[in-house]
């Protein structure tokens, strides 16, 4: 079976990958000409631990290509997975135009029987909107090929994404026909070895899974950030109450920690798409507009509490911020709350050093020479007056203190993840402010 995989990002790097491993003959076809020359040269365009491997070794086999011409991909392509990115739209709705733009090509350029996946995330009805479009084309070309528009929405989370896609908790695919299911079902069964996690439904409940489960994950964290708040009016801490209730079966211990704010390129605009869907439906989700108003306020309480320990006199004090991805294990600054903390410090008259282990190229694209990229976190740490941490990244949680300390001009740390225990800070001579 040949499968195409349309963009190449996060999302398709990775599927056409792991497609590739288990055997099948993948294209992998972006609109980027630069970034599929990069790919054709063996440079994985992304930081996602073990995809670099995994595409060298499959490219190398002869079972894995990169293309930016549709065409040459559809030739006896069985399966076409569409891939590309759904930003947040002005009016905070997902923008699919460029998921219809790829079907209309897809359609325009089928040469034979068709099954057309939908992994990008999308709006209910956007797959009945796919499915339109192809058959306007077809008409278009008095083509008569037969062709299925499938759903099945991705979960994999940056930073494990090859992880999660070899093994899945579920997946998740909407069909409307005996055929495509048999397909989907076969093109999965590797991913399967250990028990069989595929739930079929209907299109529209899968597209709206998708969203679901991000906007629970949110709620999630928005909550226990609401609770991290009250822990600090109260004097209680929120790591003893996360640990109270996630020992609870009903709840489980995920997703419950009290943090700087969610970022990353779902979540955000997940949330607010889900949102606006509803709207369109004249229903308010009450809900997730306070999981949204939380997590924006989130996103400034680290500078908040800089602000406060400085008594509002911030101008020429030097800041250091460890970690800018959004999350651990990634380069992706989208939304990241690093950048919320960054441009208030600038304004305030700040200067700010800054250092992640795997983001800084692409953060340089977004802060320019507004902050100094130090060499290491020690380095960032340089003459601080203060180090705020943004990021949980492994090489974070356990600084040789006495390192830092001779860096730092005065020794006060503001964890924006809850990474350092108190007694740790103290002993170290730190002055330490967390969240909750
Ligand atoms: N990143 C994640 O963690 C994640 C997880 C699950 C689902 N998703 C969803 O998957 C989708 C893709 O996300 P991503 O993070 O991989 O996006 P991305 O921005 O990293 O990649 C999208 C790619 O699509 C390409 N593209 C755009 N139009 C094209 C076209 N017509 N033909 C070919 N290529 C085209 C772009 O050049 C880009 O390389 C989104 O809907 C996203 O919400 C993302």
């Amino acid at each position: 079976m040949k499968i195409i995989v349309i963009g190449s990002g996060y999302v398709g790097l990775v599927t056409a990958a792991c497609f590739s491993e288990v055997g099948l003959d993948v294209w992998c076809m972006d609109t980027d000409s630069a970034k599929v020359a990069q790919l054709n040269a063996g440079h994985c365009p992304i930081y996602e631990p073990s995809l670099p491997e995994l595409l060298a070794r499959n490219a190398a086999a002869g079972r894995l290509h990169f293309s930016d011409s549709l065409e040459q991909c559809l030739v006896d392509a069985d399966v076409a997975f569409i891939a590309v990115g759904t930003p947040e739209g002005e009016d905070g709705s997902a923008d699919v135009s460029y998921v219809r733009n790829a079907a209309r090509s897809v359609g325009r350029l089928m040469k034979g029987d068709l099954v057309v996946v939908v992994k990008s995330t999308v709006p209910v009805g956007t797959c009945a909107q796919v499915e339109t479009i192809l058959r306007e084309e077809l008409k278009a070309r008095n083509a008569s090929f037969a062709f299925d528009v499938v759903s099945n929405p991705e979960f994999l989370k940056e930073g494990h994404a090859v992880d999660d896609f070899m093994m899945p908790d579920r997946v998740v695919i909407g069909v409307e026909s005996a055929r495509a299911r048999a397909v989907m079902a076969e093109l999965y069964r590797p991913f399967m070895m250990t028990g069989d996690r595929i739930v079929f439904m209907d299109r529209a409940s899968s597209e709206l899974t998708k969203y679901t489960a991000n906007a629970m994950l949110a709620t999630r964290i928005s909550f226990m950030n609401d609770i991290a708040n009250l822990c600090e009016r109260v004097g209680a801490n929120v790591d003893m109450v996360r640990k109270g209730i996630g020992m609870d079966h009903r709840i489980g211990p995920k997703f419950l920690y009290a943090g700087c704010g969610y970022g990353g390129s779902c979540f955000p605009k997940d949330v607010k798409a889900l949102i606006a869907t509803a709207a369109q439906h004249g229903y308010d989700m009450e809900v997730l507009q306070a999981v949204e108003r939380v997590n924006a306020r989130q996103k400034t309480v680290l500078f908040e509490k800089i602000s406060r320990h400085f008594k509002g006199e911030l101008k020429g004090r030097v800041v250091a911020v460890w970690g800018l991805a959004f999350k651990p294990g990634t380069d992706d600054m989208r939304e990241a709350p690093s950048l919320v903390l960054i441009s208030a410090l600038l304004e305030a008259g700040c200067a700010v050093r800054v250092f992640d282990p795997v983001a800084m190229e692409k953060s340089r694209a977004l802060l320019g020479d507004a902050v100094y990229f130090a060499k290491n976190m020690y380095d960032a740490a340089q003459g601080a007056d203060a180090l705020a941490v943004v990021t949980e990244w492994k090489e974070f949680r356990l600084p040789d203190w006495k390192k830092l300390r001779a860096a730092m001009k005065t020794p006060v740390v503001f964890d924006g993840r809850n990474i350092y225990r108190e007694e740790s800070l103290k002993n170290a001579g730190f002055l330490g402010y967390r969240i909750g």
